[in-house]
């Protein structure tokens, strides 16, 4: 290919991109922002590489701009990520994830003794360390981890 500076996934006219995914994170991401069941046009780019984080995904999603309480979703999976609202082709707002306080319906918990894990309640977090990711369940108080995380 002669032109180095070629995009990876083509450029959209208008919506997110999600930039900054870790590789290993890109189902989990479309799958929290439910973007299996949504009619837009998206694009994504798996196993690239990043000088940053090694191997990187990103998602295209066209004609989406996502609130901020449904984006800080996937911060559990991808607290790196960039989004880059795109108008018109051009970059117009860069923004950062962010990790909630409390994380309701997303995570299982990791105890599988615990409650929510047999009847048909939604999970519910407090997030004790950001950093490191700790997760107070609701219901039994363990605590589930970064190593534990599994989608609900
Ligand atoms: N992008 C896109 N469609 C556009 C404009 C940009 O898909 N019409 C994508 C680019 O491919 C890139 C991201 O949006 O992945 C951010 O674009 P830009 O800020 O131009 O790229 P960088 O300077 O590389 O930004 P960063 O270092 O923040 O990744
Ligand atoms: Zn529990």
């Amino acid at each position: 290919m002669s032109n180095k500076k070629q995009l990876q996934v083509s450029a959209i006219e208008s919506g997110t991109v999600i930039d900054h995914i870790p590789a290993a994170s890109l189902f989990d991401v479309i799958t929290i922002l439910g973007l299996d069941r949504i009619p837009n046009q998206i694009t994504f780019g798996a196993n690239l590489d990043s000088k940053k984080y090694g191997k990187k995904a990103i998602i295209k999603v066209a004609d989406k701009f996502f609130e901020p309480d449904e984006i800080n979703k996937i911060s559990l999976v991808a607290p790196n990520a960039h989004l880059n609202i795109i108008k018109d082709y051009e970059v117009v707002e860069k923004k950062h994830v962010t990790i909630p306080d409390e994380i309701v319906g997303i995570v299982k918990c990791f105890n599988p003794k615990c409650i929510c894990n047999h009847e048909s309640v939604q999970t519910r977090f407090r997030v004790m360390d950001k950093e490191e990711l700790a997760l107070e369940c609701h219901y039994c108080e363990k605590i589930t981890t970064r190593d534990e995380l599994r989608m609900v």
